[in-house]
């Protein structure tokens, strides 16, 4: 039997340095899709599919994130005294459990392993999942619960997979798997931003994972890879060398890369489009764009 995944780790210590200048005061995870945070998105996922201890791993400039699943008392009065009951239950899902969430420090941005590491005494002995904010997956279930129905199945670590374009396969971590039509697949090793041409397939990794402490320890050597930083994706192959205990997990679901400005339009588009509120008056306008443009050429 596997144990329950409860806790998840939410590394958000990057420098953001793709949305310069918005990054220079707003974490990136702050940033809105209509009008809500990446960061809200990622928490809702995480609570869809069971987690009830959340881990930040923060650095400098963070501070709005930790204000954001605050209590807000003035602006909850002045809703409340206007009566604004909507809005007031709007405010009331962004406050989280007093002591369900934690912010570590990462002080110097070493790489996405070495954040997750920062966690390592908050998370203990057991399975834990890690989120990034920036990968906004969408679907009739939540990607990461899809992963904890597959873990209790399977056990071991599992990360998220998605086909990836041969062009695009170096700026991803790739597995290296056998080709099947199964959702869940066993990985024989996976390697971080492999050489144009080198990548073993076509399956990329994405920002949800779920991970035995073992991981965890796996970093203790804080050994550099790809790009000079502390890796996540290396920490999990060691597994596949001494455990065998890798799965990619195939979601069903579309991914926006948020981390990129071109993901992050598109999701805006996406997300507004997808909203009875905003879509009419959207759609025409994009039309209408489209239409000028075309007619320009
Ligand atoms: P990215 O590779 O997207 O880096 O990190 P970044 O710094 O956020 O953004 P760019 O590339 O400079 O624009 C993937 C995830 O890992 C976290 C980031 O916050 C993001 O959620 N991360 C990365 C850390 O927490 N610490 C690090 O040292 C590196």
């Amino acid at each position: 039997m596997t144990h329950k995944v409860t806790k998840a780790v939410f590394p958000v210590a990057g420098l953001g340095t793709r949305f310069l200048p918005a990054t220079k005061s707003i974490p990136k995870e702050i940033l809105t899709l209509v009008d809500r945070p990446l960061i809200q998105y990622a928490i809702d996922e995480a609570r869809a599919a069971g987690i009830t201890e959340f881990v930040f791993v923060t650095s400098r400039g963070k501070s709005a994130l930790e204000d954001y699943f605050d209590h807000a008392p003035e602006l909850e009065t002045a809703l409340r005294e206007k009566k604004k009951d909507e809005l007031l239950k709007v405010l009331d899902a962004t406050n989280m459990e007093s002591g369900a969430i934690a912010y570590v420090r990462q002080h110097q941005a070493l790489g996405l392993g070495h954040a997750v590491w920062c966690a390592r005494h908050l998370i203990g002995d057991e399975p834990f999942a890690v989120i990034l904010p920036d990968d906004v997956i969408t679907g009739e279930e939540s990607c990461l619960k899809q992963m904890v129905d597959a873990y209790a199945e399977v056990g071991g670590n599992m990360v998220a997979a998605m086909e990836v374009p041969a062009s695009k396969a170096s700026a991803y971590g790739i597995l290296d798997v056998q080709p099947s039509v199964s959702r869940c697949l066993p990985v024989h090793g996976m390697v971080e931003k492999p050489a144009p041409g080198t990548a073993p397939s076509n399956l990329a990794i994405i920002g949800r994972y779920i991970l035995t402490p073992q991981v965890l320890r796996n970093l203790d050597s804080q050994q550099r890879g790809a790009g000079g930083e502390i890796q996540l994706t290396d920490a999990i192959a060691k597994e596949i060398e001494t455990s065998d205990n890798v799965h990619g997990y195939r979601f069903s679901g579309q991914r926006f890369d948020c981390g990129s400005k071109a993901g992050y339009l598109q999701a805006t588009v996406a997300f507004a489009l997808s909203r009875p509120d905003l879509r009419d008056e959207l759609e025409s306008f994009l039309q209408e764009l489209v239409a000028t443009r075309q007619a320009a050429q």
